[in-house]
């Protein structure tokens, strides 16, 4: 849980930081939930209702945290004056995809009873750090999300630990000739997987307008994206903890540093590497990238690049379903989010052949709703865009 995960926006106090304005905040010590009123330019208490167990659950996913773990009611002392504090909840507009912001109006809050949320804690290694092709060994423990997913004992993929019992990963991982889940095994909690612990998977949910799939000669490789439940859930320790999704909105900035990592190639025609690789690359933009000497517009909106232009570091053969993530301050304390989910790229490493990650902002609702509506229904299902 976010004990220390509280939202102080407005104050950059972290570097590097990125400080931007996402208008939910949680506050310590209650965790009152507080939203920004930018008519008025202030910050409003919410006020209880019928709807705050909803209204809980969608703003923990509003902010990229994937679940909340308590909420509860706190009383707060008569109005100090010009009675501009609270925001109360229209019931019946609030709905999982939407802002909460559109749901709310000022109010007075006659009961005196705010709402207090505590959302599952995200993004955070507990130490401080310092195949992929050109990356380094990682320390045990910091990429705690990370896993390998493997198939009759056999690597396949990556994959991104997003809550207890989920995880992330690529649609391209689950081909026809893959699609019996009691022959999946999820591997976390260490750099080598030799060492690691292991959970069986209960279901795959893949995008079911991955296209390629549905047609094997098209070049579209679009809506790469899958999640997994496993059957037992996880407890989380250092070794072993969610990574954030990117909360509603939240753009992706070119040039902007990010990390992937996996035990993919350590070159095209390559081996599987032992120790957990991670690499370092910056964002492309879509301009960029989908000029003719890069991917001549084949980068569509739900996808992003990320690399150098001289290539000699990238993702590889096997670090496919794996995180690209990139740290930022939204919450206040730095936390990693999952930007991307490693899709393709033309070799590996090459020069204006960056890799091609799948776009996960694009995504929120997919995978929110896949966890809700797929989180008892034991085996292989396809799900629409929602
Ligand atoms: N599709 C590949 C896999 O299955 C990953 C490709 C990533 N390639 C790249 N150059 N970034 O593992």
């Amino acid at each position: 849980p976010t004990k220390a995960g509280a939202f102080l926006y407005g104050v950059c106090m972290f570097s590097p930081c990125l400080c931007r304005f996402p208008p939910v905040q949680v506050n310590l010590p209650d965790q009152r939930i507080q939203v920004y009123d930018s008519t008025q330019k202030r910050w409003r208490q919410i006020c209880s209702s019928s709807a705050n167990e909803l209204l809980a659950s969608i703003s923990c996913e509003e902010v990229g945290f994937i679940s909340v773990v308590n909420y509860s009611v706190t009383s707060v002392p008569e109005a100090s004056g010009d009675g501009g504090e609270f925001f109360c909840v229209r019931t019946n507009e609030l709905s999982y995809g939407k802002k909460i912001k559109d749901s709310l109006f000022p109010c007075d809050c006659e009961n005196r009873e705010v709402l207090t949320i505590q959302c599952q804690d995200c993004g955070r290694r507990s130490f401080a750090v310092d195949r992929i092709v050109g990356g380094v060994d990682s320390r045990q423990g910091s990429w705690p999300w990370q896993v390998s997913l493997q198939y009759d004992g056999v690597h396949q993929c990556g994959g991104s630990i997003i809550s207890n019992r989920w995880i992330v990963s690529a649609a391209h991982c689950f081909p026809e000739r893959y699609r019996f889940v009691n022959r999946w095994r999820v591997l976390l909690g260490s750099i080598k997987p030799v060492n690691a612990n292991v959970a069986e998977v209960k279901t795959i949910v893949y995008h079911s307008s991955y296209l390629p799939f549905v047609d094997s000669n098209i070049d579209d490789n679009s809506r790469d994206i899958a999640v997994l439940a496993l059957t037992q859930p996880l407890t989380f320790n250092e070794n072993v903890q969610p990574v954030c999704l990117p909360a509603y909105g939240q753009r992706l900035i070119d040039g902007q540093m990010g990390t992937v990592t996996g035990w993919g190639n350590v070159d095209y025609y390559g081996h599987l590497a032992d120790v957990l690789q991670e690499v370092h690359v910056p964002i492309i933009s879509d301009a960029v990238c989908n000029a003719p000497d890069y991917y001549d517009n084949q980068i569509t909106t739900t996808m992003f690049c990320a690399g150098f232009e001289k290539g000699g570091t990238d993702a590889c053969q096997g670090d496919s379903g794996g995180p690209y993530v990139a740290e930022d301050c939204l919450s206040k304390m730095s936390r990693y989010r999952l930007l991307g989910v490693v899709s393709w790229g033309t070799g590996c490493a090459m020069p204006k052949k960056p890799g091609v990650y799948t776009r996960v902002s694009r995504f929120l609702p997919w995978i929110s709703t896949a966890m809700r509506n797929y989180q008892n229904s034991p085996g292989v299902h396809k799900m629409a865009r929602t």
